[in-house]
């Protein structure tokens, strides 16, 4: 079974853009709350809920991270940019995993995978420090052969291959290549010993064809549940992309 990791960025985004600047609050008409949809996604079966504190801070607040870190009973993977200042932020928080990201404040969304090759000693000072207070790293990176490589030698647990290219190929004719890159990148890392995560997005339609990649371990999906839940609700957004992933088709009865 392919375990989903639900990303609520986004939840946050909706809250940001009336109530950027209401402060700690989360009472009363602040809303919505990213924590209270992260217990609804938990109910709904979400197997670990993932945020990502931008440098920025866009959408997801330290005090969202903290009240998660307290609240959440499945597990807490942490997307974050690799930098000390971040390194210290996540040994002091300790979620249970931590998912280096490239960022780039211009940035829509996270657009590529990071560059471990160019950024090698950093990375592998935040692999080091993780392990030491063991936090699982995993590393959001194309599906290219030295990146994954390098993962491996540098002894990241997890890597997170970047679905981005191929989910916005569309119904192009790249699509199938995008797709076998993916398919050769998850064997690869399985191969060296790697736990294979994939995410970037993935929607209810190419779930159909992501859920056949082989050795995928968990989907971290965000934008299309929170786009869903606008229509049917968090938790039936959730039980559906489960079912999807997982082969069933049904899930509104669930
Ligand atoms: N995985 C990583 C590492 C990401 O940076 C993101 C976007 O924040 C996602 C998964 C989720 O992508 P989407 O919102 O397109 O499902």
């Amino acid at each position: 079974m392919i375990l989903l990791g639900v990303n609520i960025d986004h939840c946050a985004t909706l809250r940001q853009a009336r109530y950027r600047d209401a402060g700690g609050s989360t009472g009363g008409a602040i809303e919505p709350d990213p924590v209270a949809l992260a217990l609804l996604a938990e109910r709904a079966g979400a197997d670990g809920i993932t945020v990502h504190l931008r440098e920025d801070r866009r959408h997801i607040q330290e005090r969202d991270v903290r009240r998660l870190r307290e609240c959440i009973a499945t597990r807490l993977n942490l997307e974050m940019a690799c930098t000390p200042e971040m390194t210290q932020y996540a040994l002091e928080l300790k979620p249970d995993s931590v998912c280096l990201v490239p960022e780039n404040r211009q940035e829509v969304t996270t657009e590529g995978g990071l560059d471990i090759v160019g950024n090698r000693d950093r990375v592998l000072a935040c692999i080091e420090a993780m392990n030491a207070a063991g936090i699982a790293t995993s590393l959001f990176i194309d599906p290219d052969p030295a990146q994954i490589a390098l993962s491996a030698k540098l002894r990241a647990p997890w890597v997170e291959l970047h679905t981005g290219a191929y989910a916005n190929a569309g119904r192009t004719a790249r699509r199938q290549d995008e797709f076998e890159r993916l398919r050769r990148g998850a064997r690869q890392a399985h191969e060296l010993g790697l736990v294979v995560n994939a995410g970037h997005g993935i929607n209810y339609v190419n779930i159909a064809e992501v859920r056949t990649l082989p050795h995928v371990h968990e989907l971290n999906i965000g934008h299309s549940i929170v786009s869903r839940a606008l229509y049917s609700g968090l938790e039936e957004a959730v039980r559906e992309m489960k079912a999807r992933m997982n082969g069933r088709t049904v899930a509104s009865s669930e």
